[in-house]
């Protein structure tokens, strides 16, 4: 059975529903291995704009690592190699494409990492987002201690990892860990209309440039954030969209 599914429409955005709704969607090495394949397919892949991921069933987007596994790796020399040469989670950290998780339900560790690795975050009114990694005796190791506190305030970020309790969707919604929450049954309407609204009428190399100034920029200080803006929107308005915009934004103005 394949862990992941995986649909596209003609609008250029694509479904990524993680398929294990026996155990709440729990992220298990061959799912890991499928989402590495595809999300590089879908770097790829030029029709593709936006990826909005989901998970299957109606408990839960992902209850995070599947327990089950933990301690089977053959060795932990090659549970550290295996995870060097797939590093999903920057993978998808450094993608072009619009990303957006449409939580339901359960996000727990694993789980709301992989979201945190996404451009948006909108849940649903259900559900409850942890990161109960310290409880197991572990900590967070799919980047949330790293993405966690870029998202919410720091001292939220150490509560969160280090009680391991989770919070709910308004919770989540406050402290800007999800950007919209609704109720639980227009969920993946509200996430197609939101990443739609991101793609509507916007060149996609600009939707591209604007994402990396943000992203890489947040990395950066004030004054070299700014360098890369300059540069970026220097790239923008010497692009094909770029000059037909702006002139298209005078001849109206
Ligand atoms: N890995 C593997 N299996 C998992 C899982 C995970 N992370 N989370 C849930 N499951 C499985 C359960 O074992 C159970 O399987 P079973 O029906 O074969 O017994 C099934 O999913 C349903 O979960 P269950 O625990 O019965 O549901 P619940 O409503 O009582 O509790 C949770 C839901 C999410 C609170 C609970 O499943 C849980 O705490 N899961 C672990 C979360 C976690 O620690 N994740 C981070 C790992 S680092």
């Amino acid at each position: 059975m394949s862990m992941i599914l995986y649909e596209k429409d003609d609008a250029g955005i694509a479904w990524v529903t993680l398929n294990r709704p026996d155990v709440l969607n729990a992220m298990n090495m061959q799912m890991r291995d499928e989402l590495w394949d595809l999300m590089h397919a879908v770097r790829d892949d030029p029709d593709v704009q936006a990826v909005i991921f989901k998970g299957a069933g109606d408990r839960a987007f992902s209850a995070g690592a599947d327990i089950s596994e933990f301690g089977t790796a053959p060795s932990y020399v090659e549970s550290r190699r295996a995870r060097r040469e797939r590093d999903l989670w920057w993978f998808m950290l450094s993608m072009d494409e619009l990303l957006v998780a449409a939580i339901q339900g359960y996000a727990l560790g694993a789980g709301i990492e992989l979201a945190m690795c996404c451009d948006l975050r909108i849940a649903s009114d259900d559900a409850q987002v942890g990161l109960p990694e310290v409880s197991l005796g572990y900590i967070p190791s799919a980047g949330g201690t790293q993405t966690l506190p870029r998202h919410v305030p720091p001292g939220i970020a150490m509560q969160m990892i280090l009680t391991g309790d989770p919070i709910d969707a308004e919770a989540a919604l406050r402290h800007g860990l999800v950007q919209r929450v609704v109720p639980r049954d227009q969920l993946y309407e509200e996430a197609e209309a939101l990443t739609r609204r991101g793609l509507e009428r916007r060149p996609a190399e600009a939707i591209v440039l604007a994402k990396r100034a943000i992203r890489d920029g947040v990395e950066l200080s004030l004054e070299q954030g700014i360098t890369l803006e300059s540069r970026l929107a220097a790239l923008a308005l010497a692009s094909d969209q770029g000059k037909r915009g702006v002139k298209a934004a005078g001849a109206s103005g």
